[in-house]
Formats: C-alpha cells, structure tokens, sequence
C-alpha cells in the first residue's frame, strides 16, 4: 500500500475503534436491534429487492449497512482495508445474529478470496474520496459482478464538498473548494469524526481526492459497465454542515429556499 493509503489507514482504524459508540452509528445499531435496517430512503430509491441476492458491500466500515443488506434477505460478504472496522463488523454480525463475511481488503486490489461474481456489488456514503484511482477501483468492482449483474454507488455529490467549508448562505451557495479534480490529492487535518466530531483522536490527517461526477461516469463506462442511471438527490446522509436540516427520513437537507435546487448526493447505477 503506499504512503498516502497509510495515512488513510491509520485513520479510519482509529475512527473504526470508537464509532460504534457514537450516536450516530447507535442509531444505526439500535435500528438493527428493532429489526429495522439502517439503510436511507437513498437506499430505496435505487436498490429495489435485494432478497436472495449475493452482494459484495465495498468499504463496508464497521458493517452496519452490509448488516442492513442481511436484514433485507441478502446473502452478503462486506470489504474494507481497516483491519479494526472488519473486526467491528464481525463482532456486530455476531451480537445480532445478522451472519455476514468480512474481508480486510484494499479495493483498489481486491483479494481474491471474496467468493464472488456477485448479483449486485454496493458501495455508499463517503467512500470514493479515499480513492486515487478511480479507473482502476471501477476495474476491480466489474471484475466481482456476474455477467447481467449491477453496481450500485452512492455517495456525495462533488458539488457538495466544493461547498465545503463555509459557504451555505441565506440564499445562495458558494463554492470554495474544486470541484474538478486534477488526479493530485490534498492534505486535510481534522480532528474527531463525522460519526462525532468531539471523539478525541490522534490520527487526524487525510489524504483525499476529489472526483467529478464526469470521472465517476467515465471511470465506470471504462470498466466496461453500462450506466442506466445516474440521479443527483436534494439531501444527503450526515449533517456536514450547521446549516443543514435533518428530516424525519434521517436525510439532511439545505434550508429554504435553497433545498431542492442543488444536488447533495448522486446514486449511479450500472450494469455488466
Ligand atoms: C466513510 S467510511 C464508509 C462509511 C460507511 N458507508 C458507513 O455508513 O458506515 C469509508 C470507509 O472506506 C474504507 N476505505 C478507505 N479506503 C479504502 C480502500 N482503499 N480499500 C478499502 N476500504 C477503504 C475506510 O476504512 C472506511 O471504513
């Protein structure tokens, strides 16, 4: 793995050690508990009946949603590099009764021993920053779908974190960071977590890129996959901003009257 995988690495094995305690994911788990899922309206609009299905969940962090896929009658195996988020997931697929497999892998180079081709390869919610190839992450998730088979990618819409760090005004947006990538990673430093941003942490810095929606579409056609849709969503799944508004389908929305007219999420879904 290189350098910048480590920093990444060391991070998201510390944040994996404590998120299940955060409020955020104990909503998730209590959910689970409930014999509900923890899954997102996002979720429904895009991924329709997964009963019976063999499903990869790639960057599966602590397994909640790889959890949730079970639930809804999928036969699932849940990837991540974190070591510690793999042990996390195993210890809650145990705690609930909810069987899953976990794998500790990289998915810019999948370990060959996740049993696939698989019905419908998933991957959600803050997962493609992380990745400095994206041509070659969309290789790797083609190779693990059956011939017919679907990816499903939802995540935040670019648009979204050029808005990031100030700039949601009373009526209008400013963009302040890029929102096309030029392939070079930026350094971030952030103490706690999205999950809770008071956790006391060590591992603070991050080396993230940033993805166009054009370097997504592209990257995914490249791997020989056919995009059927591609939709860009008014809400998104973490308040990332104070301005944002939590609905009682627990996505956050911006505030009138801006909600509605930019797009905080996109889910893409594609076919082998
Ligand atoms: C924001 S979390 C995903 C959160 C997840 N959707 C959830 O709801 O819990 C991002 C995950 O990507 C994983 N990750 C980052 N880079 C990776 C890589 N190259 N290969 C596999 N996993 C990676 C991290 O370990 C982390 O678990």
């Amino acid at each position: 793995m290189s350098d910048d995988g480590d920093i990444n690495l060391r991070h998201w094995d510390e944040r994996a050690g404590f998120h299940l305690d955060t409020p955020m994911y104990r909503e998730f788990v209590a959910r689970l508990q409930a014999g509900h899922d923890a899954l997102l309206p996002i979720d429904d609009r895009v991924l329709g009946d997964v009963t019976g299905l063999h499903v990869l969940h790639a960057q599966c962090h602590v397994g909640t949603d790889t959890l949730s896929l079970v639930r809804r009658g999928a036969a699932v195996v849940g990837v991540d590099f974190s070591p510690r988020a793999i042990a996390q997931a195993q210890a809650l697929s145990a705690s609930l009764g909810l069987p899953a497999r976990f794998v500790v892998g990289d998915v810019l180079d999948l370990p060959a021993t996740l049993g696939g081709p698989f019905d419908l390869v998933y991957t959600s919610y803050g997962v493609l920053c992380w990745l400095g190839d994206l041509p070659r992450w969309a290789r790797q998730l083609a190779a693990q779908l059956r011939p017919g088979g679907r990816l499903v990618v939802i995540d935040s819409h670019p648009l979204s974190t050029a808005i990031l760090p100030g700039g949601i005004g009373h009526d209008a947006l400013t963009l302040q960071h890029r929102y096309l990538g030029d392939g070079t990673p930026e350094r971030w430093r952030a103490a706690g977590s999205y999950a809770d941003p008071s956790c006391a942490t060590v591992h603070d810095e991050t080396i993230e890129w940033d993805h166009s929606l054009g370097d997504v579409v592209n990257a995914i056609a490249a791997a020989g996959l056919r995009v059927e849709s591609l939709v860009e969503h008014p809400e998104t799944f973490y308040g990332f901003h104070p301005a944002l508004q939590r609905g009682d389908d627990r996505l956050w929305r911006l505030p009138p009257p801006l909600h509605g007219r930019f797009p905080l999420t996109f889910s893409l879904v594609a076919r082998r």
